[in-house]
C-alpha cells in the first residue's frame, strides 16, 4: 500500500514539473552564481525547482521509448536513478532555506544523485544491445532511440553541469579550488584552447602507443593573436579533442600499418567574433559521404567491441559514443561539431564553439506535444524517389 502511494504521488509529482519547461542557463549566468556575492542559498533555491523540472522533462520522454526497450533490465535500472534522484531532490520543497543545515543537507543530496548516475551512459547502451539482440533492428525504433538518446544525453549533461557546479562552489569547506584558483566550478573564464588540446593529444597518444607501439605527431596552429582564450567548461573541451584525436590516429595507423613514419595530425585554432573553431586534420584514408551521418549514431563503431569485463586500460575505439556524445558536448552552448572528409585521403573534424560568453547558453530539449510526435510518427513513404537497381527496359516508350 505504501508503496503504491509514494508511486502515485510520484507520478503526479513528474506530471507538475514535466509542464515547467527548463530554464536554459548562459555562461554569463553560471559565472555569476559563482562569483563572489553568490550565495548557496540563490543556488539551492534555484536547483531546488530547477532540478526536478529537468529531471521530469526527460522522465516523461523516457516513457516514450518502445514497451519492449522499457522492460530491459537496464533500462528499468535507470529509470529507477531517475525516480529516487526526483524523490531526493523534491524532499526539500518546502524546506528553510536559512536553515544552514537544510542548504548543507542538500549539498550532500546533490552529490549523492550526481555519484548514483555515474553509469547511466554505459547502462543505457547496455538496454539497447539487449533490446537489439533480442527483437533485431528495426528503422523506425533506431530513427526513435537516436532521437531520444540525442535528448537524453544532452539533459544529462546539462544536469551533470548544474550538480557539479553547485557541489564545486559548496561542497567543500573552500570556494577556490586549489589547483585551479581563476576556475569558476568547472568553468574556466580564461580556457587557453591550445593547452587543452596539447593535453588531450598526448593522453590520445599514450593510448595510441600502447595499441599501435607509434602514434602520428601533432602540428598545432593558432590563428590570432595566441594564446586564444575562451569561457569555457575545459573538460568538454577536453573530452571532444580526445575523441577526436584517438578517431584520427586509428585512422592513421590503420592506413599506414606498419609503416614507421605516419603523417602527423594538424589542429588547427581560430577566433573570430563569432566562432571558435578548432579544426583537427588527419591523412587516415577518410570516411566516404554516405557513411558519414552514420558515424554519429550511438553504437556505430568499426572497431572490434571491447570486452567490459573489468577496469582494465580505457580503449581507444569500440563503443561508437565517441562522435555523437562529443557533438552534444558541442551542441550544449550553441556550438556544433561536424567532419568533412576527402574520402581516399583524410578527415577534418571541426569543432566549433561560440567566441562570446553571452552567445553561449544551455540547448536543452523539452518535452512537448513536438517532442511526443517524434516518437508516435508512423514511418511515411519517401518523399525522394528510390533509384531502381535495375536498367530499364525502354522499350515500353518506344512510339510506334
Ligand atoms: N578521423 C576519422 N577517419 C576515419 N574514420 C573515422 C574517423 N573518425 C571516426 N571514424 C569512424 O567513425 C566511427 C565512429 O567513431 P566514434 O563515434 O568515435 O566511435 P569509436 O571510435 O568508438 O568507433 C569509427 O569507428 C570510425 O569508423
Ligand atoms: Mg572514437
Amino acid at each position: 500500500m505504501r508503496i503504491l502511494r509514494f508511486l502515485r504521488s510520484s507520478v503526479k509529482d513528474i506530471d507538475y514539473y514535466s509542464k515547467f519547461s527548463p530554464s536554459p542557463l548562459s555562461m554569463k549566468q553560471f559565472l555569476d552564481f559563482g562569483s563572489e556575492n553568490a550565495c548557496e542559498k540563490t543556488s539551492f533555491a534555484f536547483l531546488r525547482q530547477e532540478l526536478p523540472v529537468r529531471l521530469a522533462n526527460i522522465m516523461k520522454e523516457i516513457n516514450l521509448l518502445p514497451d519492449n526497450l522499457l522492460r530491459t533490465p537496464s533500462v528499468k535500472l535507470v529509470q529507477g536513478w531517475y525516480m529516487q534522484s526526483f524523490q531526493d531532490i523534491l524532499e526539500f520543497k518546502d524546506k528553510n532555506a536559512d536553515d544552514e543545515k537544510v542548504t548543507y543537507d542538500f549539498t550532500d543530496a546533490v552529490i549523492k544523485v550526481r555519484n548514483r548516475h555515474n553509469d547511466v551512459i554505459p547502462t543505457m547502451a547496455q538496454g539497447v544491445v539487449e533490446y537489439k539482440e533480442a527483437y533485431g533492428t528495426d528503422p523506425v525504433v533506431s530513427q526513435n532511440v537516436q532521437y531520444f538518446f540525442d535528448r537524453f544525453y544532452m539533459s544529462r549533461i546539462s544536469i551533470r553541469m548544474l550538480l557539479n557546479q553547485h557541489t564545486l562552489l559548496f561542497g567543500g569547506k573552500v570556494k577556490v579550488n586549489p589547483a585551479h584558483p581563476k576556475h569558476i566550478g568547472s568553468i574556466d573564464p580564461n580556457c587557453r584552447v591550445s593547452a587543452v588540446i596539447k593535453d588531450a593529444y598526448e593522453n590520445a597518444r599514450n593510448l595510441c602507443d600502447r595499441y599501435y607501439m607509434n602514434s602520428p605527431e601533432l602540428v598545432l596552429e593558432e590563428f590570432k593573436a595566441s594564446p586564444i582564450t575562451v569561457v569555457y567548461v575545459p573538460s568538454h573541451l577536453y573530452h571532444m579533442v580526445f575523441e577526436l584525436f584517438k578517431n584520427a590516429m586509428r585512422a592513421t595507423m590503420e592506413l599506414y600499418g606498419d609503416a614507421m613514419e605516419y603523417p602527423p595530425i594538424h589542429a588547427q585554432v581560430a577566433l573570430g567574433t563569432e566562432d571558435l573553431t578548432v579544426k583537427v586534420s588527419d591523412r587516415g584514408g577518410g570516411v566516404p559521404l554516405r557513411k558519414i551521418d552514420r558515424l554519429f549514431t550511438y553504437t556505430y563503431s568499426t572497431a572490434p567491441r571491447p570486452s567490459i569485463d573489468g577496469a582494465r586500460a580505457a580503449p581507444l575505439a569500440g563503443y561508437g559514443y565517441g562522435l555523437p556524445i562529443s557533438r552534444l558536448y558541442a551542441r550544449y552552448f550553441q556550438g556544433d561539431l561536424k567532419l568533412y572528409s576527402l574520402e581516399g585521403y583524410g578527415t577534418d573534424a571541426v569543432i566549433y564553439i561560440r567566441a562570446l560568453s553571452t552567445e553561449s547558453i544551455e540547448r536543452l530539449p523539452v518535452y512537448n506535444k513536438s517532442a511526443w510526435k517524434h516518437y508516435k510518427m508512423i514511418q511515411e513513404a519517401d518523399d525522394w524517389c528510390i533509384p531502381s537497381k535495375e536498367p530499364k527496359d525502354m522499350t515500353t516508350f518506344r512510339s510506334f
